[in-house]
């Protein structure tokens, strides 16, 4: 891994694939705005990752993109990956690029914030009096697991059958970090921490149990529960007020946030951060969508309300995150959406006006 020193005025925004580049461009002026409003002063420098980096490089998170991004206080992503899938090279697909990213940059916890504000409940689709009033986060563990563990590989057996195989490892070290961010969270929350496995079938679970169960000691005042992964999925359509923080093994904190993204109304909305000791990376959760790329109707929100996130985190300015939040809050209460959250009386607008709508909010609340 190549070394470098932060500078921790840096940002790098990488747009990436699909509709990466409109949801980025919407959010480089607001973070321009905020950092201006907020006298930070920021350099803003950009990078190439996925189809983009292959194109032009033959590799998906080429080195110019490493030593940009690890000279970065913070990185700004887009989306990578879209309709470049069947290749069997793993290594040449624009997700290995965006998996290279999260382990340069050691992002060992994945945060995924997910609020059910009134104005958006109708655009559920379940009841309103089961969403209502959600506010809960998803930290997922984000390097280990099937997605990185070895042995992986696949190939012909002896009877001629094609076999395949992923590892499932985890060691306690990378159990303990992951958790001790989890319940730090929940301190500032509602200090309520579930902690979700599959101890009934996997010993990974049992010593993710026994990991959590022992960083808890650390933490009296947190409540913690462990939920399977099976129930987990259905409790949290059921009763999502039954959560506070969520944290669990990589791949299954990539399928519930999904389906807790669900509750919001539209994966669109929804904002991530991913935490190392010494960096940081903000994305929407929505992905490429390269069906509805350069159209001009991705919502902009979640990417958005990770710029939000990288003022609280990574720029320490929680004033500049709360101002972001209300522009957004204070948007939709109007009526404007995109059209992935269709509501009645709502005025649908594309991915730029969505911005400027939020931009003007947030230049208006300055002067207030
Ligand atoms: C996510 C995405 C990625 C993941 C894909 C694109 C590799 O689904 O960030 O949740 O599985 O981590
Ligand atoms: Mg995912």
């Amino acid at each position: 891994m190549v070394s470098s020193v932060v500078n921790p005025h840096r940002i790098t925004l990488l747009p990436g694939d699909g509709v990466g580049p409109e949801v980025v461009a919407v959010g480089k002026e607001i973070l321009l705005e905020v950092a201006g409003r907020f006298s930070l002063d920021l350099e803003l420098d950009e990078g190439v990752i996925g189809i983009a980096a292959l194109e032009r490089y033959g590799d998906p998170y080429p080195e110019e993109t490493v030593a940009k991004v690890l000279k970065s206080r913070a990185v700004l992503l887009g989306a990578v990956g879209g309709e470049q899938t069947g290749k069997k090279d793993y290594a040449k697909r624009p997700e290995a690029g965006l998996l290279a990213l999260r382990n340069s940059m050691n992002l060992y916890a994945n945060v995924r914030p997910v609020q059910v504000k009134d104005a958006l409940v109708p655009s559920s689709p379940l009841k309103p009096h089961v969403v209502k009033g959600t506010d809960l986060v998803v930290v997922r563990e984000l390097l280990g697991g099937l997605y990185f563990g070895e042995p992986r590989g696949r190939e012909r057996n002896a009877q001629g059958e094609e076999t395949a195989w992923n590892t499932m490892v985890y060691s306690e070290s990378q159990i303990e970090r992951v958790v001790r961010k989890a319940f730090d969270l929940a301190m500032d929350r509602r200090k309520s921490v579930m902690s979700v496995d599959k101890a009934n079938v996997l010993e990974v679970s049992l010593l993710w149990r026994e990991v959590v169960t022992r960083v808890h000691k650390d933490y009296p005042e947190v409540s913690l529960s462990h939920q399977y992964v099976d129930n987990c999925a259905m409790q949290l359509i059921r009763d999502p007020l039954q959560f506070d923080v969520i944290v669990t093994e990589n791949m299954f904190g990539d399928i519930l946030s999904d389906e807790a993204a669900v509750l919001a109304g539209s994966i669109g909305m929804l904002p991530s951060a991913s935490l190392g000791a010494e960096r940081t990376l903000y994305e929407p959760i929505h992905g490429s969508a390269p069906d509805i790329a350069g159209k001009d109707v991705a919502n902009p929100v979640g990417t958005i309300l990770s710029i939000a996130m990288m003022f609280h985190y990574a720029l320490e300015a929680p004033e500049a995150a709360q101002c972001i939040e209300t522009a957004v809050h204070e948007s939709l209460k109007q009526g404007y959406r995109t059209r992935d959250l269709p509501a009645e009386g709502a005025k649908i607008v594309g991915t730029r006006e969505m911005g400027e709508r939020i931009l003007e909010r947030i230049q208006r609340g300055g002067r207030d």
